[in-house]
């Protein structure tokens, strides 16, 4: 799968609580852009896929409907869905992506709180064909570490493995380079060992929380990762944990990185005949 499009202004956008990065903690109040791109191909099964990840935030108070605040994640599915549904898309024929970091802290006292985000994947498996993704740094299923949310028919956890969604190859490996005494890390010989054994088959996507770095435009990530990427050549990564201002770039080898930390990328069929008008106002 190769994107041959990405717009950058935003065809929809959500607002949302959002915390700034330490010593600051600072509450603000966010918005969360829907992008739209496109793809060559997608099965017949699907309208669109859409990706996300990096949602370490809350709802407005005044959207709430009780206490406490809701993750930004379990609210955005329906949203999404009411949005999509009168834009014309059945969300039985649209499939999920999830790059991992779901959780903030119920009082938004800092970033980087860790918690259970098992609501947030069912909110998403509620509303759509299949939701797919790997576990973010941040992420806990219950309350111990390293857990996978509940078996489901159409909820698809990828800890280091793959899956044909609809015919689409997905590989996924969860968690991040680091001390694996902590949530979701890896030491980094293994991760790359793991990603090796991930790409030995033939791979439509690989998605992980962890990523490549983009040295010449200061995209930040892991050198290690691009260098093995580059060598072994999938064509489509998606994922998140360090922001980058631009949401697509490419490394060498030609493979294509989508970043959608604090974003949400639509995909759709290039010759996909529907067009998506930016509303007039946002939708809180
Ligand atoms: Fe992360």
């Amino acid at each position: 799968m190769r994107i041959t499009s990405i717009n950058s202004e935003p065809i929809e956008e959500y607002l949302y609580l959002n915390v700034t990065p330490r010593p600051e903690s600072r509450i603000i109040q966010s918005t969360l852009p829907v992008l739209k791109a496109t793809v060559d191909q997608l099965p017949d099964e699907l309208d669109a896929i859409i990706a996300t990840s990096d949602l370490q935030g809350r709802e407005r108070i005044r959207d709430c409907e009780s206490l406490p605040i809701k993750l930004i994640g379990e609210v955005i599915p329906a949203r999404l869905a009411r949005w999509l549904t009168q834009e014309g898309y059945s969300c039985d024929r649209i499939g999920i992506v999830l790059a991992g970091d779901f959780y903030a802290a119920p009082d938004l006292q800092k970033r980087g709180a860790t918690g259970d985000i098992t609501s947030v994947w069912q909110a998403f498996e509620n509303e759509f064909r299949w939701v797919v993704g790997v576990g973010g740094n941040h992420d806990m299923f219950g309350d111990e570490q390293n857990l996978r949310p509940p078996a489901s028919p159409r909820a698809h956890f990828l800890g280091s493995e793959r899956v044909n969604l609809d015919g689409i190859e997905i590989a996924g490996l969860s968690g991040i380079v680091g001390n694996p005494k902590k949530n979701f890390r890896i030491k980094k010989r293994d991760y790359l060992e793991r990603l090796t054994n991930l790409l030995g088959s033939p791979t439509d996507l690989l998605l992980t929380h962890d990523g490549p770095d983009i040295e010449h435009l200061g995209l930040r990530g892991t050198p290690e990762i691009r260098e093995l990427l580059s060598r072994l050549r999938p064509p489509l990564v998606i994922r998140g944990h360090k922001f980058w201002e631009q949401p697509l770039a490419e490394i060498a080898g030609g493979t294509q990185i989508l970043n959608v930390d604090s974003r949400i990328v639509m995909l759709t069929p290039e010759d996909s005949v529907e067009a998506i008008s930016k509303p007039e106002s946002g939708s809180l």
